[in-house]
């Protein structure tokens, strides 16, 4: 199956870039036309965009403000890669995408979540099926302060807001049946690995099928 466009979505440190990276190598070993990309960032301008939003010493955007950032961000990267590769007929995987956008600044303001549904309507590919590693926040959190970058303004907030951010993801995928589907991200990374390929493999069945 062509032009698939799959999506991993959680909390901090739940095991997204692993398991997106699993997947990736999965399907190459099938198929050649995959490509593994990410968010923020994915192309140069978007990563320009990332370095205004992540780095310590923002400038107090506002909720809107970020949104309409990360959007920018998300329609260079859309634009310029997720849509050519999807029309040459490549899968395409990416770590993160408009759910995130959607969990950590639409639970902030309607405004912004607003914002962010109406923007991706009019520039967005929504993806084919979404992959919510789902897991204890205190679990996910030590994982990701485990690793030392510069990046961790989102973990800095601390386990009552990854617990906001895993409410918020959990009702996002019961609102979205279809297409998101959650993972339990507490196992092996090997046994998930399983799961999300054996669910890819429901999927291109189904549409086959259908
Ligand atoms: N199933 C697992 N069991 C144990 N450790 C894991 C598992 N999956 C990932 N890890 C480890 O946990 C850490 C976080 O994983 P990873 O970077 O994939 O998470 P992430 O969701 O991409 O994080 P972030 O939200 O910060 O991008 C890494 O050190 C990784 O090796
Ligand atoms: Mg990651």
């Amino acid at each position: 199956m062509k032009n698939l466009f799959i999506t991993f979505e959680g909390i901090d440190g739940c095991g997204k870039s692993t398991q997106a990276k699993i997947l990736h190598e999965k399907l190459s070993e099938i198929d050649s036309t995959t490509l593994l990309t990410e968010e923020p960032g994915g192309t140069q301008g978007a990563n320009e965009i990332r370095k205004l939003l992540l780095r310590e010493n923002n400038f107090s955007w506002s909720v809107e403000t970020e949104v309409l950032l990360f959007m920018a961000a998300r329609n260079d990267h859309v634009e310029k890669k997720i849509k050519p590769a999807l029309e040459k007929g490549y899968t395409v995987i990416c770590d993160r995408f408009i759910d995130s956008t959607l969990v950590y600044q639409g639970m902030r303001s309607d405004l912004a979540r607003k914002l962010c549904l109406s923007l991706y309507h009019l520039i967005g590919r929504e993806p084919n099926l979404t992959f919510l590693i789902d897991m204890k926040p205190q679990k996910a959190l030590d994982r990701a302060l485990s690793r030392k970058n510069k990046e961790d303004r989102f973990e800095n907030y601390g386990v009552p807001f990854q617990i906001k951010l895993r409410d918020t993801f959990l009702r996002l995928a019961e609102e979205t049946p279809k297409r998101i589907i959650v993972i339990e991200g507490d196992n092996d990374k090997n046994q998930i690995a399983n799961d999300v390929f054996s669910h890819v493999q429901k999927y291109i069945i189904n549409k086959i099928s259908n």
